[in-house]
């Protein structure tokens, strides 16, 4: 309830084009809301290709770059930025590995994926790039910082 919510650590999460055509949005926003972590910051948007070269440009010598930042801007994204204790590593988890086929059941790919190109959703790998990523998406009046009444219940 206290002074510790304003340290919890942040994550950027992405539902991609194919999770939102296929309807996957509340089925995997649940997932992070159950599991206990907060949701601070929600838009939906289409992408430009030169925003998802942005967003992947860690990526831009990989063979894949340019099928995956086509795919990115193809539609509608649902970005997000969770809060929560140790959320970057755990959504991660929640997430599954990157190849839905050794991804394990339970996880959003492993239960929801099938090829690594249209593998739903994105998420952080790290501190510096959850802190990147956040700052690319959203602009800081769009992070909406509040104790919820569950957080006494979590921590
Ligand atoms: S790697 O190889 O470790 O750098 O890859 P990884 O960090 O796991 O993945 C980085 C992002 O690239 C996507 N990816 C691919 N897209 C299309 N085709 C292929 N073969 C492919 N391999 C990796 C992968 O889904 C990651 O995207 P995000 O959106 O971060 O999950």
């Amino acid at each position: 309830q206290e002074a510790h919510a304003a340290e919890l650590e942040r994550t950027f999460i992405a539902i991609k084009p194919d999770g939102v055509q296929r309807g996957l949005i509340s089925e995997i926003i649940s997932r992070f809301e159950r599991k206990g972590f907060k949701l601070v910051a929600i838009k939906i948007v289409i992408p430009s290709k030169d925003f998802a070269e942005k967003h992947y440009h860690d990526l831009k010598t990989r063979p894949f770059f340019d099928g995956l930042c086509d795919f990115l801007s193809s539609g509608p994204v649902v970005a997000m930025v969770w809060e929560g204790e140790g959320v970057i590593k755990y959504g991660r988890k929640l997430i599954g590995a990157t190849d839905p086929q050794k991804s394990e059941p339970g996880t959003i790919r492993g239960d929801l994926a099938v090829v690594v190109g249209r593998n739903i959703i994105h998420g952080s790998d790290g501190p510096e790039t959850a802190k990147d990523e956040i700052s690319l998406w959203f602009k800081p009046e769009e992070l909406v910082a509040y104790t919820s009444n569950a957080e006494k219940w979590i921590y």
